[in-house]
């Protein structure tokens, strides 16, 4: 019989995103209402390695702070235990012993790990040495596998779709092509949803490796048929069919490199090209900032409620997720490493294709 959850630890890791306290609030209340006890772990697995640097995480802690974006236990991309960023000749060093340690000498039972597949990974490696948990799936880019929709993402798609709202009437009373670089690492829903939410002309992708001609193309076209001005929306990680993706900062043993500057690249292009004037935008951390929606805080929600589920029902290496329209829970062997990627020939870019947004291809 597996051991009754009475205490649990709850971290979030990664990037932010809009909704990371919907979720915390939703787990420490629906583990209150069931007698279980939890415990915030500050920034990410910081908490595990540092045990001051957790607290009793109680009702009070959560009150008011379903509509906060960011996380009251702050969060970290740089916090992998088995590979810990220090300051001697190695550069990185293994804790992960320590975290197991400190998981029992903390008197937990459980942890629920709110984080994307980095995050995810890390917790499923720590399961694996005999540490309970289970996952909640958070990244503003929808890019996990196993689950229709991550918390963050239905924010950033608005806002970004607001931005581009507003650079419609600026580009279209200058006879401009604006250019709006968003986020989307390895895939690109965000510039998928908020362009045809938007109604871009032309939409860049990670998965559709475009060709500059085709872009000038789409925007000649447009000013033959009297709309002098165009829309494009790119996301961060989109590259020309015959270069790279543009790398603002290179990575490092234990950080990702940073991506950025493939708006200002394709907006110089455009104008050297076409002869049009040009402008770039890059949306940025503002995707992950703010208040979450009401979708992102009911997905939240409803995630964090599933995770303390789960863990009663003594699950453990999984992580929650959204299969339309239930929340059921998945293996997390079954996520990590992998990406989910915008299906090139789906009904999205068909539906672009079908109204006339270009792809660059
Ligand atoms: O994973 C979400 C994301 O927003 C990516 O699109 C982006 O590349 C990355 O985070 C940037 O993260 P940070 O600036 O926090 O390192």
């Amino acid at each position: 019989m597996t051991k009754a959850v009475k205490r649990i630890g709850v971290l979030t890791g990664g990037g932010d995103a809009p909704g990371l306290n919907a979720v915390i609030r939703a787990v420490v209340k629906s583990a209150t209402n069931e007698g279980i006890e939890c415990v915030g772990l500050e920034d990410s697995f910081d908490g595990l390695i540092y045990p001051e640097r957790s607290w009793p995480l109680t009702l009070k802690h959560v009150t008011g702070i379903l509509r906060l974006g960011g996380t009251i236990l702050g969060t970290t991309n740089r916090g992998n235990p088995f590979a810990y960023p220090v300051t001697t000749p190695e550069g990185t060093a293994d804790y992960s012993e320590l975290c197991c340690e400190n998981f029992k000498k903390m008197g937990l039972d459980a942890l629920i790990v709110i984080g994307g597949d980095g995050t995810l990974g890390i917790a499923y490696e720590l399961h694996k040495r005999g540490v309970p948990m289970v996952g909640v799936p958070k990244t503003i880019d929808n890019d996990i596998v196993e689950t229709t929709m991550t918390f963050g993402f239905d924010t950033a798609v608005s806002f970004a779709t607001d931005a581009i709202d507003r650079l419609h009437t600026t580009a279209e009373a200058h006879h401009r092509v604006m250019v709006v670089e968003v986020m989307g690492r390895y895939a690109g829903w965000i510039a998928l949803y908020s362009g045809i939410a938007g109604g871009a002309d032309v939409i860049l992708i990670p998965e559709i490796p475009y060709d500059i001609t085709k872009v000038i193309d789409r925007i000649r076209e447009r000013d033959k048929w009297g709309a002098r001005f165009s829309i494009v929306v790119v996301a961060e990680g989109a590259r020309p069919s015959d270069g790279a993706r543009e790398v603002a900062v290179a990575g490092t043993a234990d950080r990702m490199e940073r991506l950025g500057g493939i708006g200002a690249k394709l907006s110089q292009d455009i104008e050297r090209l076409s002869g049009k004037e040009s402008r770039h935008v890059v949306l940025g951390h503002l995707q992950r900032g703010g208040s979450p929606t009401a979708y992102d805080r009911v997905l939240a929600t409803r995630f964090g409620a599933y995770a303390v589920e789960a863990l009663q029902r003594g699950e453990s290496g999984v992580m929650v997720a959204l299969k339309s329209p239930d929340i059921v829970s998945v293996p997390i062997e079954a996520i990590v490493g992998r990406t989910r990627n915008v299906p090139v020939d789906g009904d999205l870019v068909r539906t672009g294709r079908h109204i006339g947004i270009g792809f660059g291809d």
